[in-house]
């Protein structure tokens, strides 16, 4: 396919330049009703009004997408992608759901060519819903790394994802060793971390399913390749967290365990947090660690309401991302995934503004996978990779907001909360990737 090394789009924008739970929104928030994003070799050049830019671009071929909205694409902090098949799987929580569905699910991925296939699947997904980085889950199998390296790399997608490391506590069929996992972990570093795109994140299951000399040893990883990141689970059902203790006496709790082992630093993802106790929060606030809110996961499962005031307080501010965790998550939509995370601090009683939650979509995401230097906003030398929205994608949706393009903070605030809520994946009209369109 030939491409225009630059190009503009000129549609209305926004993006974020600071965090909305901290700063004013008229600070944190760029809006540009009427504007020209110029891509050059799939980079960000300039974003700007319309009406200062055109003369200087005047050569560079438009794509014009009027009435829509366009958005960085959207960072997916915490996803499963052997689990998409056994999304909606009924009536457990999460040590029951594990044996009953997760784990007969991904014994499935020993197939290389099957891993590809459900690889090929989710990405498709991914892209259908905005979706253009997620922190990616594969299976203990390095073949399962591979496929989803393979596929994403196929896409010049920017992709962060790892092998599971589980040698405990597992069926035998999903089941390393402290040592192959070390290995095995290792090669697929040295194959794929900054290859093109992709990057590398050493990923024990969780401390269940590791034994202590396991997570010994992703600790000595994350000491040796001290840009990969550390992706585990986290304190997310009350029934796991006392396993942890059973199984881990002489720690002072669940985060603890991680601690002991070298895994919470600046570049280690949680997900789920949702039992964590304000020590806690405190510990991962001070190492500068990262936590995956999966809304739609941690309520479909039971395990509880993540503390979003807790984590996003001033005092001890946690680094923080939305997760769909699917396939306990229920929607690949971000979107979706916003809704719910409004919902859950309706039940406590807390806010989530719309822009607030667009910001943990996108540049709050970035933040919380420290990729903020290479997307997350519409900043000059960031990768081109964005979404069209269409606020009016329904018959509903287009009664809800008015065809008015929103001039005001407040008016924009009123449709984007309305585009949360009702548009999932119907409102995704194009996912751009690198400044070119996804078929
Ligand atoms: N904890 C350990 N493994 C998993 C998993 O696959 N999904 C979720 N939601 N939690 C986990
Ligand atoms: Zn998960």
């Amino acid at each position: 396919m030939l491409t225009q090394p630059i190009k503009a789009f000129r549609c209305a924008f926004l993006d974020f330049v600071d965090d909305p739970f901290y700063v004013a929104e008229a600070e944190s928030i760029r809006y540009i009703a009427d504007g020209l994003l110029v891509v050059e070799n799939g980079k960000i050049k300039e974003l700007g009004h319309y009406q200062n830019l055109q003369d200087k671009y005047a050569e560079v071929p438009i794509i014009a997408y009027p009435g829509m909205l366009i958005m960085p694409g959207f960072i997916d902090t915490h996803i499963h992608f052997p689990q998409t098949e056994m999304i909606a799987a009924y009536g457990e929580q999460l040590l029951e759901w594990l044996n009953q569905y997760v784990f007969p699910t991904e014994a499935k991925f020993k197939d290389k060519a099957y891993a590809q296939k459900i690889a090929a699947i989710f990405l498709d997904e991914l892209i259908k819903n905005g979706t253009t980085t997620a922190l990616v889950f594969a299976t203990v199998h390095p073949q399962s790394v591979d496929a989803f390296f393979e596929e994403a790399s196929r896409r010049n997608l920017r992709m962060i994802a790892g092998k599971v490391m589980m040698d405990r506590n597992a069926p035998n069929n999903l089941s390393d060793t402290a040592e192959t996992a070390y290995q095995e972990s290792k090669q697929l570093i040295q194959k794929w971390h900054k290859k093109e795109r992709l990057l590398y994140a050493v990923t024990p299951r969780f401390a269940i399913t590791s034994t202590p000399e396991q997570l010994n040893l992703a600790g000595k990883l994350l000491a040796e390749f001290p840009d990969v990141y550390l992706h585990t689970h986290l304190s997310e059902n009350v029934n796991e967290v006392e396993w942890v203790k059973q199984l881990f006496p002489e720690s002072q709790g669940y985060l603890d365990v991680y601690d002991r082992t070298g895994l919470v630093g600046d570049r280690s993802v949680f997900a789920h947090g949702v039992q964590l106790t304000d020590a806690e929060f405190q510990r991962l606030s001070k190492a500068n660690s990262a936590i995956a809110f999966c809304p739609t996961s941690n309520l479909f499962l039971g395990s509880g309401l993540f503390k979003l005031n807790k984590a996003k307080c001033v005092e001890h501010p946690v680094k923080l991302g939305l997760g769909t965790d699917v396939g306990a998550g229920t929607s690949f939509s971000l979107l979706d995934t916003a809704t719910e995370a409004y919902k859950v601090a309706q039940l406590q009683n807390q806010k989530l503004s719309p822009f607030q939650a667009l910001f943990l979509a996108t540049l709050g995401g970035a933040k919380a996978l420290s990729l903020e230097d290479k997307i997350g906003n519409f900043d000059v030398g960031k990768e081109a990779d964005f979404v069209v929205l269409d606020l009016r994608a329904t018959p509903l949706m287009a009664l809800r907001n008015s065809a008015i393009t929103p001039t005001s903070l407040a008016e924009l605030a009123e449709q984007a909360f309305a585009l949360i809520v009702l548009g999932g994946d119907r409102a995704i009209h194009a996912t751009y990737i690198m400044g070119e369109a996804c078929e």
